[in-house]
């Protein structure tokens, strides 16, 4: 199993994909996104596998999706926003890299998944409502899963990743990036 990954989490629109492949391009490593690497693997949307095997059958081709990634080293993984619910899914996160959190308030939140409809689990009368529940329910499992939490407000992607390499820098020993 890798070691050396950087894994994002955090909720949908926190920024994670976007942060991600930016995050990548500067370190000069492979870019991973779990949801896009589950797609590739069924050949339909997420919203499709939702509709045909349920939240349940999601979860279990997302964590297998995620111990596939952990085989190798080095990347930068941003993950979906409801990988941390599996609490092997978070022990197989920190055993194989660095975890970052990255924290957004419901506001931003909502201004950056209100005009999506690629989300099944906003698909709901009150989209708002349930990211709110979302949050409020996974806040916890974020906090579990993350050696380094940065905060994702309306900053640009760049000042992110710089935020989010000057928190590996502080954390690493010395002489490692
Ligand atoms: C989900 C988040 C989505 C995707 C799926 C479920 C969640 O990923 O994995 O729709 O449970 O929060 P993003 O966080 O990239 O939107």
């Amino acid at each position: 199993m890798g070691q050396s990954n950087i894994f994002l989490v955090g909720m949908m629109g926190a920024g994670k994909t976007t942060v991600g492949r930016a995050l990548a391009h500067r370190m000069k490593r492979e870019f991973v996104d779990t949801d896009r690497l589950l797609v590739d693997r069924t050949g339909v949307a997420v919203a499709t596998v939702f509709e045909i095997e349920g939240e349940e059958g999601f979860r279990r081709r997302e964590s297998a999706v995620l111990r596939e990634v952990c085989e190798h080293d080095g990347r930068v993984v941003a993950t979906g926003g409801g990988i941390v619910l599996d609490e092997g899914n978070r022990r197989v996160m920190r055993e194989a890299g660095t975890v970052v959190y990255l924290r957004a308030r419901l506001e931003s939140l909502w201004e950056r998944t209100r005009h999506d409809s690629s989300r099944p689990l906003l698909a709901t009368p009150d989209p708002r409502g349930r990211l709110a529940e979302l949050l409020q329910e996974r806040e916890p499992l974020y906090r579990d899963a993350a050696h380094i939490v940065v905060d994702s407000g309306p900053q640009s992607a760049a000042t992110l990743v710089a935020r989010v390499m000057a928190a590996l820098r502080a954390r690493a020993p010395a002489g490692r990036p």
